[in-house]
């Protein structure tokens, strides 16, 4: 499978889809082209008999740091606009609830917003020791979503799933592991040894992994898809606030960089 488009490149190897965010320059920040490719990519995937995994990571020193901010203040901001980055942003989070193969992330460096809170509805989270997880929508003026408001305090309990969400709490890739957001943390050096270890996953039945994943998902697809369609509703609001453009117009002018 060739790269899609440049942000993101895309190769199959050994039924592992390897998605890699490619802009380091804005810290793989995520932009609705991209959101719009990495749906594609991962409804395409569920089709393809040849991928069992779907695995997300990052080039340079961050796996992403979210939104990408700059490029919505590029954006007309008008009601239809807004509407259809709003959908385009609940595709990408529904085409992970319902993607059926494993969806695994290697978190190559620190997770912000969205990149955080996704990681939620991943089914296995592997992360470097350089990694730390942040979700500063607070200070951004927005809501927490990625359906984070439903996962974060079932797997880290209400206390520090409210010290992220209300706060911004960052949280280093050890603690995260002890959470269980994350099930193995690699000396940052040593992280490109993951692919070896999934690579294994050619020895296993592939019948079996699947109907195991079509067991646990099961229970939870029609409540995260509820969940979605509630944080997207409420983020529509805060874009209608004039204090997130504020907000927004201060981080690129360097106000209130985390
Ligand atoms: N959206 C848009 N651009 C972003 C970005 C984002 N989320 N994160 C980083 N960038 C850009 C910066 O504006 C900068 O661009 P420039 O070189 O044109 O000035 C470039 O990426 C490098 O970032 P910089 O801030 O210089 O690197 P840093 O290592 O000092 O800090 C962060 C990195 C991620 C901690 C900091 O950029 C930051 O706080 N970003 C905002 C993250 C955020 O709030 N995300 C949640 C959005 S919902």
């Amino acid at each position: 499978m060739a790269h899609t488009d440049s942000f993101i490149l895309s190769t199959l190897n050994n039924g592992i889809q390897k998605v890699v965010l490619n802009k380091p320059a804005r810290k793989n920040a995520l932009s609705i082209p991209m959101y719009k490719e990495l749906t594609i990519l991962l409804n395409k995937s569920a089709k393809d008999d040849e991928v069992l995994i779907f695995a997300l990571t990052a080039n340079g020193d961050f796996f992403s740091s979210g939104n990408d901010i700059g490029a919505v203040m590029e954006m007309e901001l008008t009601p239809t606009t807004m509407e259809n980055a709003n959908l385009t942003l609940k595709d990408f989070i529904d085409a992970i609830i319902m993607y059926p193969k494993l969806l695994i992330a290697v978190v190559n460096g620190p997770a912000i917003g969205i990149a955080s809170t996704i990681l939620g509805i991943f089914d296995i989270v592997y992360a470097s020791d350089k990694a730390y997880f942040q979700t500063p929508f607070s200070s951004l003026g927005l809501v927490a979503e990625g359906c984070s408001t439903y996962t974060f305090p079932r797997l880290l309990g209400l206390s520090k799933a409210g010290d992220m969400l209300y706060l911004g709490y960052k949280m280093n890739a050890q603690e995260a592991m002890k959470y269980g957001l994350v099930s193995k943390v690699y000396n940052h050096d040593s992280l490109e040894e993951v692919w070896d270890y999934l690579n294994n996953i050619s020895k296993l039945s592939s019948e079996s992994i699947l109907a195991t994943k079509q067991l646990v998902s099961k229970w939870n697809r029609e409540i995260l898809l509820k969940v979605n369609a509630e944080e997207i509703k409420e983020l529509k609001k805060r874009f209608e606030s004039p204090d997130v453009i504020e907000r927004f117009i201060n981080f690129l002018s360097r106000k209130n960089k985390l």
